[in-house]
């Protein structure tokens, strides 16, 4: 029988321990697996055996009961101790338990004393295993649970949609990660035009409902589309009055199954506040804050990131400075003095990579992936889902058209 509970004795007295092989002898559930005659030789055969309880007397000779306990919680931590005594003060327990003891019989006691300690140790060493296991289970999941970065800005026009199509899919492509970019525009979003995907009948304002009905959350594929990179991607609806149709509550329910189904959600928010805004805010792990070298997007930012600290999320908010590299009187040291912290990326100004993708519908990482523009994103992807190290060799491959941002900073 596997499921016994291994019993080692422990016993400077061989009639006590004799005794107490017999005793325990007549039980079923329990196996006798050794006996020891000192502390010593408790730990040897401890570790060498790995019982379920051990039955050890306080008073030995060469070492104690208590020191024996002490070493053995370190070295056979799995082993549940009962500590007996022919004393029953109060301090003798309390070292004991101290010491790592789970159980304390005074001599004498009778057989079911005896056995009912033994079974209760065991029964609780078992529980608690039971429980770190849950415990390193619901660890591994939430390890398993992909990243959230919620792309926003406080300013419309300064380049969410780009960089949140750039992002997503240079993620897949070059990282290989799997991924599912989401348009939270839901009013007006622009990501359908940047892919070239169609949102009839496939989006967020069909699937929302469709899950506050009680549907199963792997609905949510049926309402995504693939794209030719590999993403996956939740549109926003064909036409603005169906933005009505999204809640708040039910947006947080469908991000929160993307992340289980995804290594990477990218989320294109809409520019303003409102409660579907912060709910996507509240959930994401990183907040990317684009911004532009314009006055108003500075001022907006400065504006947020006060709001930002005002609600916990400072800690996760990327400043993300688009088109870095116009020169229109203001300079990214400018920037940061005026907003109080620092620029955590930069990607460079293409009109002509950008608008020739766009109206193609083909994002530029695909199309135009030796530009500088592109290799500004794969250095933003690479810093969000890690391995930056093929980047960077991408990037001193690639030929360096116009100047480096980070040569004028
Ligand atoms: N790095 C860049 N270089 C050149 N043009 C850019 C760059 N980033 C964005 N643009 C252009 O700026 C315009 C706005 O970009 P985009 O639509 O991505 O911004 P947005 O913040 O999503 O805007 P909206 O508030 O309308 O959702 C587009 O015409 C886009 O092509
Ligand atoms: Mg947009």
């Amino acid at each position: 029988m596997t499921d016994r509970i291994r019993v080692l004795i422990v016993d400077d007295i061989p009639e006590t321990r004799d005794h107490l092989v017999k005793l325990l002898g007549f039980e079923p559930d329990i196996e006798v697996i050794a006996t020891a005659a000192s502390g010593a030789e408790a730990i040897e055969l401890a570790t060498k055996l790995l019982p379920d309880v051990i039955l050890m007397d306080i008073n030995m000779p060469d070492m104690d009961g208590i020191t024996a306990t002490e070493r053995l919680s370190s070295h056979v931590p799995t082993a549940s101790v009962v500590m007996m005594s022919v004393q029953g003060e109060a301090d003798y327990l309390r070292r004991s338990m101290l010491a790592g003891a789970r159980e304390f019989l005074v001599k004498p006691f009778s057989s079911d004393e005896l056995t009912a300690s033994i079974r209760q140790v065991n029964e609780r060493e078992r529980e608690k295993v039971g429980r770190a296991v849950v415990v390193a289970a619901r660890a591994q999941e939430q390890a398993e649970e992909g990243q959230v970065v919620a792309v926003f800005s406080p300013k419309g026009g300064v380049g969410r949609t780009t960089i949140a199509v750039n992002l997503a899919v240079a993620a897949a492509s070059e990282l290989g990660k799997k991924v599912t970019l989401v348009d939270a525009s839901f009013q007006f979003g622009d990501v359908a035009v940047l892919l070239n995907l169609n949102p009839k009948d496939k989006s967020m304002a069909e699937l929302v409902p469709q899950l506050e009905d009680g549907g199963d959350p792997d609905s949510v594929e049926a309402y995504t589309q693939t794209h030719s990179s590999g993403i996956r991607v939740l549109l926003a609806p064909p036409s603005p009055e169906m933005a009505e149709l999204i809640t708040p509550a039910g947006v947080k329910h469908v991000i929160e199954i993307l992340r289980q189904r995804n290594e990477l959600v990218v989320v294109d928010c809409a520019a303003w506040f409102n409660d579907t805004t912060l709910g996507i805010l509240d959930l994401a792990d990183i907040v990317l804050t684009v911004l532009t070298l314009e006055i108003t997007s500075i001022k907006n930012t400065r504006l947020f990131l006060e709001v930002a600290e005002q609600l916990g999320y400072a800690h996760k908010v990327r400043l993300v400075l688009n088109r870095a590299d116009t020169t229109l009187g203001i300079r990214v040291a400018d920037v940061e003095h005026s907003i109080g912290r620092k620029v955590d990326h930069t990607i460079v100004s293409d009109g002509r990579a950008v608008v020739y993708a766009l109206n193609r519908g083909v994002p530029f990482v695909l199309s135009n992936r030796e530009s500088q523009v592109s290799q500004d994103v794969f250095r933003l992807a690479a810093s969000i889902v890690g391995s930056p190290e093929p980047i960077e060799e991408e990037a001193r491959k690639a030929p360096q058209k116009g100047k480096s941002l980070f040569a004028w900073r």
